[in-house]
């Protein structure tokens, strides 16, 4: 992923927001060493944005579409009532075994069930439920059909969050089919009269979306 922000502020920022438990760091560590995707992991910045949209909105349940090694999921756990749970979809088995090590290693952790499988055929499995807030971290290409299956299971007035929606500069000129996916995701977003949102520069582009109460539109 190209930075958008150099290293030097990137890191002056972290430095200067709250820190984050240190089985967080542990998770982090250790997938930078044993995984060559982990550029993927989301990191304390956008963790502890994570972390304070879950406590803004009082979240009490979460639907995650993209686990990886569970880095997000925990992150946002750490700020969910005890009674809170995270459903989360994943794909590959090697991320979910990871997760789950540090998962049993605190209380957080057992508000999270892993959901294995294509997240489309979990989100249809899921389609009478519904939660406060949701975050988008997979696959691009599925971005728009995760933003129309996923707005549905939010409650009004719910948070959906949407990460790499800059995609390291490419929505400006887009080419491959991911990149050609965020931009029309980004787009769905912006005419969707539905809800309220805003694309913000951290990281790689996290869209905030929240959806309108019937009495707001
Ligand atoms: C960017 S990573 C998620 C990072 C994670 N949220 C974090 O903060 O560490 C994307 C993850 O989505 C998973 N994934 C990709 N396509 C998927 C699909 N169709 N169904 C379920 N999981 C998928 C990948 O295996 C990968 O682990």
């Amino acid at each position: 992923m190209e930075k958008l922000i150099n290293q030097a502020l990137e890191d002056y920022a972290r430095s200067h927001s709250s820190p984050l438990p240190d089985v967080l760091q542990e998770l982090e560590q250790y997938t930078r060493t044993h995984r060559s995707d982990a550029q993927m992991l989301s990191g304390p910045l956008e963790g502890g944005l994570l972390r304070l949209l879950v406590m803004l909105s009082s979240a009490r349940r979460i639907l995650e579409i993209g686990l990886f090694t569970g880095y997000s999921a925990l992150t946002m756990a750490t700020a969910l009532p005890v009674n809170g749970e995270i459903i989360s979809c994943e794909k590959d088995p090697e991320a979910i075994a990871i997760a789950q090590r540090f998962f049993d290693r605190t209380p957080h952790g057992r508000k999270i069930h892993i959901r294995p499988g294509p997240a489309l055929d979990t989100l249809e499995a899921l389609r009478d439920e519904q939660f406060d807030l949701a975050f988008i971290d997979a696959d691009k290409e599925n971005y728009p059909s995760y933003y129309e299956r996923v707005l549905p299971l939010l409650r009004p007035g719910g948070l959906l969050v949407i990460d790499n929606t800059l995609w390291s500069g490419q929505v400006l000129s887009p080419k491959t089919p991911a990149d050609l996916a965020i931009a029309a995701l980004n787009r769905k977003v912006r005419n969707d009269d539905t809800v309220d949102a805003v694309l913000l520069t951290v990281r790689d582009g996290v869209t905030v979306v929240r959806k309108k109460t019937t009495a707001s539109y």
